[in-house]
């Protein structure tokens, strides 16, 4: 056998081989074929080179919306001053604390930040070391005697309610962790009208004159030197 006759021998064993077999073709007609391309060519769009430009009405229409929108900006933001849109703003008005001062509300967030640690959210103290606020002779009673316990912290024995308590209470009136008149006029007054309380607040005034009073006393008080200058009710 020369090497021509058996390379013909082996294609003729294997009748299937290549990409067009006799057996594929043989399947699909002229016809199916034809059909086909048509249905492909029916549901594709038509290829093009590169890409269409945006509609020119389109670039108007954007155009216009933000010509529009910086108009409405400047008649309706307020100039993004926070209080806008309080009912007595005044136009023009460029003071940026136009939102009154709401001491319940200033006092409440200084409560939760600094005192609720110790003296807990409802105001209760916790047993044996914090004294509870609500309640408290303290709190609701002499104005001046309260201010001064912020103002300079308190230690050493104390009854709050017929219970004992002995510990730190830290100052907030001195430098460095001094609060202002005015966050000392939201505290105090807010402790004496949260959970129970019902006690007229303390105004800023008497915060200031308080401060000038002790201007001379260092350190934290004691108890009993508070009920000597301000006996309980
Ligand atoms: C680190 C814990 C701690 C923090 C924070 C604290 N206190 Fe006190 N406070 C005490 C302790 C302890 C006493 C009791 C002091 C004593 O034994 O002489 C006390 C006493 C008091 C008293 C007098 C007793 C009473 O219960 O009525 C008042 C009023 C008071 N604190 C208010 C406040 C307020 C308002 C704040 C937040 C601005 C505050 N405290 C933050 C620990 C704390």
């Amino acid at each position: 056998m020369s090497n021509e006759d058996h390379r013909r021998s082996n294609a003729e064993d294997m009748p299937n081989s290549g990409p067009f077999s006799e057996k594929d073709t043989a399947a699909y007609g002229d016809d199916t074929i034809h059909r086909i391309h048509q249905q492909l060519a029916r549901e594709k769009e038509e290829p093009t080179e590169g890409f269409s430009p945006v509609p020119i009405f389109l670039l108007f229409l954007f155009g216009g919306l933000v010509f529009w929108a910086g108009i409405y900006l400047a008649n309706g933001s307020g100039n993004f001053l926070p209080g806008a849109f309080t009912p007595d703003f005044k136009v023009g008005d460029t003071n940026k604390t136009a939102v009154a001062f709401d001491p319940l509300k200033r006092g409440e967030r200084l409560y939760k930040n600094n005192c609720a640690a110790c003296h807990q959210a409802n105001g209760q103290g916790v047993a044996g070391a914090f004294p509870p606020l609500a309640n408290s002779a303290w709190v609701t009673g002499d104005e001046s005697r309260f201010t001064k316990i912020l103002l300079r912290g308190l230690q050493g024995p104390i009854v709050v309610n017929g219970e004992e308590y002995n510990g730190n209470m830290p100052s907030y009136g001195e430098n460095g962790l001094g609060w202002s008149d005015r966050d000392l006029h939201a505290i105090l007054t807010y402790t004496r009208q949260a959970w129970d309380n019902d006690a007229p607040p303390v105004t800023e005034e008497t915060v200031a004159a308080v401060r000038a009073e002790i201007a001379g006393k260092n350190g934290a008080w004691s108890a009993a030197e508070l009920l000597s200058a301000h006996p309980m009710e």
